[in-house]
């Protein structure tokens, strides 16, 4: 095979994008329409389709064939983009062309009209990589673009796109391209290449790339490549170093029935069987997500890529086991797997992971343990209510909490900020039908979250712009509350500058020249969170309020 198999399939109309007709639908739409905006934003994870849409859509824009066929792919013009050699479709590659001379130079040439086609087309790839004074020629650029010019950004990280730019463009999210999906469109490559294969081989390859298409076309070619002619579930768990499902299953049995013997036997078998254990680790965690899925959600649905046999143990295991031990075992597992490369007993630490999940939540820090605020707690008690669960099953916990001051993590909902984390993207989309696009696009440059019971942290990065805009007294509101909807519990929004959100953790620093009256967020601070009020030396004029940790 000369040209790898992920070139040869790449998609050449629309509906051969697998996976992303949110986006595909859209463009066609705006094709048929005549509405193609002048600028896109293509964002998401490698390997989704960001470059292959980009061309069909160039192939689109300037096809001679009737309307309703382009792209026909046989005209000069969609042949010339095909095999690359169309004038009037420029790819600049921002990883290695990212100086304003290069950007400049685009701006000097966009105003000569195309020699063959309608448009000319710019494609710049992982634009984030432009400097700034790059972005600023481009924000010009995009301000006024001539009428024969389209612009497509595409981005593997678009929180380092500034706003500005970010405004200009419509946007596109690609997604991760889920398992079942990934299986069917190897199926057809495998048909298409005379080859036959196990559907459970092809859902492996799915499961394994992650959502990237590339990655499983290119694990398929492999396994051509060896030689084999019908591609089995073993030879790719093979290839992947992988451990078949039922092991993994059997090994989370063991873990739910506290079972550290039986447990421990499973390893021992896996390493004299020159299993890789890294791979098994990982495994475990992708099984126990599902186990935590299955527990929060009890929809089989959200599991779509696994096979029902393998979902219904997991509903067992679902039942066995509680909440907080999965969400520990998860996160002992995820270290081990870091921990097992190299080592002279490299089985040592999924070994100590297993006996420590086994042995309980005794040993767990405090950052899993779900938390109960102190005053919470004291206002129930008062009230004669019934203490909160969580409370009663942590009696070390709690102690621990009365005994000393409260410590970080104690403030910190860890847990939460992660789950906030986690679904940030799914918050944006909320925001955008809620508060606007300009919110929208200042949210995106958000780099971490906090959260606390009533205040969330959000953090920009350098991006002092979108700090601003969204600390606006007319977005602020709204935007605190869709997260309240968002979280389904009332909360404020703190924005700041920096990599990481910070929650008033031990220190209020407040402006020398303060306000008359008390400010009933530090006043929240000082009695909720336990913090002290100090007094600034030097008033920051970056921040109305900072928060920083007690050296
Ligand atoms: N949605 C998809 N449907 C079908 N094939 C796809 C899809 N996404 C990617 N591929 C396959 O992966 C190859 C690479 O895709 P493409 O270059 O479009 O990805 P990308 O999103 O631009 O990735 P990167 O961020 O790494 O540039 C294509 O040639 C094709 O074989
Ligand atoms: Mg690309
Ligand atoms: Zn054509």
């Amino acid at each position: 095979m000369s040209t790898a198999l992920y070139r040869k399939w790449r998609s050449q109309t629309f509906d051969e994008v697998v996976g992303q007709e949110h986006v595909t639908q859209t463009l066609k739409n705006a094709l048929r329409d005549g509405r193609v905006a002048h600028a896109y934003l293509f964002s998401g994870p490698r390997g989704t389709g960001k470059t292959s849409t980009a061309r069909i859509l160039a192939k689109a824009l300037n096809c001679s064939a009737p309307e309703a066929e382009r792209p026909c792919n046989r005209c000069p013009t969609c042949q010339a983009i095909t095999e690359g050699r169309m004038i009037d479709l420029i790819e600049i590659d921002a990883a290695s062309n990212n100086s304003v001379d290069d950007i400049r130079e685009l701006r000097d040439k966009v105003g000569f009209r195309p020699s063959e086609g309608r448009f000319k087309i710019y494609i710049i790839d992982e634009v984030h990589m432009l400097s700034s004074s790059a972005f600023n020629a481009l924000l010009k650029t995009l301000e006024e673009p001539p009428p024969h010019a389209r612009f497509i950004l595409a981005t593997t990280e678009p929180h380092k796109i500034p706003a500005t730019v970010i405004s200009r463009c419509q946007r596109f999210d690609f997604r991760r391209i889920p398992a079942p999906e990934i299986a069917q469109h190897l199926q057809r490559i495998v048909d298409a290449e005379g080859f036959s294969a196990e559907p459970d081989a092809l859902l492996m390859i799915g499961r394994s790339a992650q959502g990237c298409m590339r990655d499983a076309v290119s694990l398929l070619d492999q396994m051509f490549s060896f030689g084999h002619d019908r591609v089995t579930l073993m030879q790719v768990q093979q290839v992947l170093g992988a451990v078949n499902t039922q092991t993994v299953i059997e090994f989370i049995g063991a873990v739910a029935a506290r079972d550290a013997q039986r447990g421990l036997a499973l390893i021992h078998k896996l390493m004299t069987d020159g299993a890789s254990l890294t791979e098994f680790c990982q495994q475990v965690v992708e099984q126990l997500r599902a186990v935590m899925v299955l527990q929060m959600t009890n929809n089989p649905a959200l599991l779509d890529d696994l096979p029902a046999e393998t979902v219904q143990q997991m509903q067992a295991q679902a039942k066995q086991m509680d909440l907080a031990t999965t969400l520990y075992a998860i996160k002992r597992f995820s270290t081990a797997a870091n921990e097992l490369k190299g080592g002279f007993q490299p089985q040592l630490p999924l070994e100590m992971a297993l006996i420590e999940v086994v042995q309980g939540e005794a040993t767990a820090p405090p950052s899993v343990v779900v938390r109960t605020s102190p005053s919470t707690a004291a206002v129930n008690t008062e009230q004669g209510a019934v203490k909160p669960a969580a409370q009663e099953k942590q009696p070390q916990q709690a102690k621990s909490d009365d005994q000393s001051q409260p410590k970080r993590e104690s403030i910190v909902d860890v847990e939460t900020s992660r789950r906030l984390w986690a679904r940030w993207k799914e918050f944006l989309g909320v925001v955008r039908s809620q508060c606007g696009q300009q919110a929208t696009a200042a949210l995106h440059a958000v780099r971490d979250v906090a959260v606390s019971d009533h205040v969330v942290a959000l953090a920009f990065g350098g991006n002092e712009f979108s700090r601003n805009l969204v600390a606006k007294p007319d977005v602020l509101p709204g935007v605190a509350a869709a997260l309240s909807r968002f979280m389904g519990r009332e909360v404020t929004i703190e924005c700041q500058l920096g990599e990481k959100a910070v929650l008033v953790g031990q220190a209020v620093v407040v402006q020398a020249q303060a306000t008359d009256g008390p400010d009933p967020l530090i006043e929240f601070a000082v009695h909720d969170l336990g913090a002290q009020v100090m007094q600034s030396p030097t008033p920051s004029s970056q921040r109305k309020r900072q928060t920083s940790p007690t050296a």
